[in-house]
């Protein structure tokens, strides 16, 4: 049998591309954040290392060697800057942030069937469903440790956040009947799911390194904004994509009949476009192919597209505005052209 895991192909120490591709990044934070950001991966490494033998070993250790951006712990130690960013238990803290996405990217795989993640095969499509959800459960209880060495506060704060993602994810199953309240639901469906723990990366980062409450405090209300930008910008992905970058099959959520804003505002759509998109929505099986391309057609010419951009550009808007009050640091500068980029992805 082949020995080699995916860790094994990730390039030991290797810079960090999102942060790299921020323009104007103070040369001092950049080391020092590419710094940090090594060791958040040693860390990684050695968390998700099975404790026992045999597939779940592998299963555990998957996704984090396969890849991902590290958009969370490169937020966390943004928001430590605002405190000491060398204090101890700031790089745990960045190491949690990405342990619960992974954890939420499990779960969320099986819930999605999603066959594809960071490239390579999903956690559920190479080990099958039961691995998934349990391997994704085994890095919740080395996250709760990791939070217990930070103390109160860091368990509090993922307690509020693990709530939130989860009934998050358990009201998208659930829409509201009719169109009208729907953009509302989806909103609040978003902060929960996305928002939640984007704004605990950055807060969790301050909060060890002992940031003032104030700063804290802005810096999660910068994060809810960011998080939901982030979600609307890759559901906007999923359909705007003919191949993407992410390591994602796009068209997923389609397929899947997940009810994004791109889908949600088209179906109000009042042209023959929209009247076609909702006879599919309600009787084509958009996990066909010929029906999803459709559908994908439809979409990617419907207004409902600038209608979400104007939905991101709002909160991007808000993240931006959230930041003013923070001391003028480099840190707080980055945080801004971070944001910024979230919509170069999606134009
Ligand atoms: C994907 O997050 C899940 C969402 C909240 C949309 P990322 O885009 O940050 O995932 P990585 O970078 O592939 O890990
Ligand atoms: C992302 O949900 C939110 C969580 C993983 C909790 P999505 O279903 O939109 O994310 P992708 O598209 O699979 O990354
Ligand atoms: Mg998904
Ligand atoms: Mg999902």
């Amino acid at each position: 049998m082949n020995s080699l895991t995916t860790h094994d192909l990730r390039p030991a120490q290797a810079p960090n591309r999102l942060l790299d591709s921020l323009p104007g990044t103070d040369p001092e934070l950049a080391a020092r954040l590419q710094r940090r950001l090594a060791l958040v991966e040693e860390r990684l490494l050695e968390c998700t290392r099975g404790d026992s033998t045999g597939p779940a070993a592998t299963a555990t250790s998957h996704l984090i060697g396969a890849g991902g951006k590290r958009l969370r712990p490169l937020l966390a130690l943004l928001g430590a800057e605002f405190g000491d960013p060398e204090a101890g238990g700031v790089v745990d803290a960045a190491v949690i942030t990405e342990l619960v996405h992974v954890a939420s990217l499990h779960h969320d795989d099986v819930m999605d069937s999603a066959p594809t993640r960071h490239g390579v095969p999903s956690v559920n499509a190479r080990w099958g469903n039961t691995m998934a959800v349990l391997t994704g459960d085994l890095l919740l209880a080395r996250i709760a440790k990791l939070a217990a060495g930070l103390g109160q506060g860091a368990v509090q704060l993922y307690a509020d956040t693990a709530g939130r993602l989860v009934r998050g994810q358990l009201r998208e199953l659930s829409s509201p009947p009719g169109p009208e309240g729907q953009p509302e639901h989806h909103f609040s469906v978003i902060a929960d799911k996305s928002g939640s723990l984007i704004s605990a990366s950055v807060r969790l980062g301050a909060l060890q390194a002992g940031a003032p409450t104030e700063v804290e405090q802005a810096l999660g209300v910068f994060g809810e904004h960011l998080g939901s930008a982030f979600q609307i910008s890759d559901d906007l992905l999923d359909i705007t994509s003919e191949r993407t970058e992410s390591g994602k099959q796009p068209g997923t959520d389609l397929a899947m009949g997940v009810p994004t804003l791109p889908v949600i505002l088209a179906l109000t759509d009042t042209d023959p476009g929209g009247a076609e998109l909702r006879d599919l929505l309600e009787h084509a099986d958009l996990s066909e192919e010929p029906a999803r391309t459709r559908a994908l057609a439809l979409l990617r010419t419907s207004p409902a597209l600038d209608r979400t951009r104007a939905v991101l550009a709002t909160h991007i808007h808000r993240a931006h505005a959230a930041l003013t009050p923070l001391p003028p640091l480099p840190a707080r500068h980055t945080l801004t052209t971070l944001t910024t980029a979230l919509l170069g992805r999606t134009s």
